[in-house]
């Protein structure tokens, strides 16, 4: 068998100076393929461990490899953002302003790829997404359900590996919630892409493969 796509070792995250602990000691592997829930109360470390697996913080101590890079260094980071995994925000944090289409094409700028495949590929995603004739709206026109699935356009611009989401369908009705967590259902069954998604909701996490409990910082597999 391959080596695991994330490979976690006694992680320890603390904020203020220690006085909140968060994560203490977790270990954790995810596998190529896999679609598995961090599944956890509210404030139980869940957002704190997606960021660390997406570069977006470094724990205090311990050991981390995610898609063969090191997150806690920084030019691994860089790479690894840029261009092994899409990370898709608890709200969401695209740009009001902004289509679809150039909410999307951030991250692509980023690599410097050219306009014209930018454009295609933007186009290509708003079709698997079902957000074709939304594509020239700005994100402050456009419905929750659709502003989810236009921040999953963007986390899949530059062809992940690897899919982090944080809450994916939490701020969505349940209908639509379901909808959101079908399409990326189907990008691992039909795209090969893994996914990590942190939730709250039981129901959510059951449809995975499977779920990391979150809790007293530590990890538990269910
Ligand atoms: N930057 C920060 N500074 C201080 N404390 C923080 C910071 N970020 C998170 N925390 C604290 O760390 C704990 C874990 O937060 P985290 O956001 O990881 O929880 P969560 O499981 O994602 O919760 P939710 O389900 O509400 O999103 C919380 O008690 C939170 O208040
Ligand atoms: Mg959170």
């Amino acid at each position: 068998m391959s080596a695991p796509l994330i490979v976690g070792r006694a992680l320890i995250k603390n904020y203020e100076g220690g006085r909140i602990a968060v994560l203490a000691g977790v270990n954790l592997e995810v596998q190529a393929g896999e679609m598995v829930a961090l599944w956890g109360a509210s404030g139980s470390g869940k957002s704190t461990l997606l960021h660390l697996l997406g570069g977006l913080d470094v724990p205090d101590a311990g050991e981390l490899t995610v898609c063969g890079f090191d997150p806690r260094r920084e030019a691994h980071r860089q790479i690894l953002r840029r261009q092994h995994l899409g990370f898709i925000f608890q709200l969401h944090n695209l740009i009001p302003d902004f289509t679809v289409a150039e909410n999307m094409q951030v991250p692509a700028l980023a690599l410097g790829t050219p306009q014209k495949k930018i454009q295609a590929r933007a186009r290509e995603l708003a079709e698997l997404l079902g957000l074709s004739h939304r594509l020239h709206h700005r994100i402050q026109d456009i419905s929750g359900g659709e502003r989810q699935r236009a921040a999953i356009g963007r986390a899949l611009m530059n062809s992940p590996q690897l899919l982090l989401a944080d809450e994916p369908t939490g701020s969505l009705d349940e209908v639509t919630g379901d909808l959101v967590f079908g399409l990326l259902k189907n990008l691992v069954r039909n795209a090969g892409v893994t996914v990590v998604l942190a939730t709250h909701e039981r129901r959510l996490a059951e449809q995975c493969d499977r779920r990391l409990h979150v809790r007293q910082g530590q990890i538990e597999c269910l």
